[in-house]
């Protein structure tokens, strides 16, 4: 029996929080999915005016109006979740994703890579990259790590995850720049891992420019097939059905295993 795994992809308007929410729940109604990743700051919106907007908008990762939105459309649908919120610690603030189950928050990744304006208003993850153990809705187990949207530049990122056991890495994003889509099937196929980008559309100015998100979100598998692709600016919920174990079999030929045959030894840091 397969896993379903999915990415969705819609333009948010910036600050309308309870909007974005309520269209990404009746986007989710009726999934059949056990894995649903969302995009980048998916209710927030992203390209920020001001510090003070991008702070006003930020909210806790455990128990924040978001999460718990989030929370209650995995107890629906039986799905797992991952999305990207602006998260408030205290006095920090993240550009963070956070992990749900049917059964409450799991987990939360601060991104490690920070994208121009963001530098601004958020303070660099101190997380590290993390590996989860999950349930399908039929029970069984497989792990998921998550990077966001520009972490994917760094290939240490993924490949973090990977060494960490991820089967799959769910990757929500807003992408501006073109090279991502071309990347993901190579990030797949070194790590030998699933990867879910969820990629956002539409446009957003922040008083003094305005960025153009370039939606193609896409599903990748270990052999670097794209299993499926939006375009750029379509939205919808794009599902499709694996096996994680798959990610497992590293071992190419009786000769080679992509992880043991690894020479970190000659590897500059
Ligand atoms: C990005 O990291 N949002 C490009």
């Amino acid at each position: 029996i397969p896993t379903q795994i999915a990415v969705l992809q819609f333009a948010p308007e910036k600050g309308e929080v309870q909007s974005n929410l309520d269209r990404v729940g009746e986007m989710l109604d009726g999934l059949n999915a056990d894995l649903v990743v969302l995009p980048e700051l998916f209710a927030s919106g992203y390209f920020f005016n001001s510090t003070e907007q991008a702070h006003n908008l930020s909210e806790s990762a455990t128990d924040g109006p978001t999460v718990s939105r989030m929370c209650e459309w995995a107890a629906a649908t039986g799905a797992t979740i991952v999305g990207g919120l602006p998260e408030r610690d205290g006095d920090l603030f993240y550009n963070s994703a956070v992990v749900v189950t049917p059964r409450g928050w799991l987990g939360t990744y601060r991104k490690t890579h920070l994208f121009y304006e963001e530098t601004l208003h958020f303070t660099p993850g101190d997380t590290g990259f993390q590996v989860w153990t999950v349930t399908d809705r039929n029970n069984r187990s497989y792990r998921l790590g998550a990077m966001v949207c520009f972490d994917w530049f760094f290939p240490e990122s993924a490949r973090a995850l990977a060494l960490k056991g991820a089967d799959v890495i769910a990757h929500p994003s807003n992408l501006v720049l073109a090279h991502c889509p071309r990347s993901m099937p190579i990030r797949a196929l070194e790590n030998h891992v699933f990867t879910a980008t969820a990629n956002r559309t539409g446009r957003e100015s922040n008083g003094r420019e305005t960025l153009e998100f370039i939606g193609q979100s896409l599903i990748c598998s270990p052999s670097a097939e794209t299993l499926a692709s939006a375009s750029g600016q379509e939205e919808g919920v794009f599902t499709v059905r694996i096996d994680p174990r798959q990610a497992r079999q590293r071992q190419i030929n009786p000769y080679n295993d992509l992880h043991v045959d690894r020479r970190p030894e000659l590897y500059a840091s």
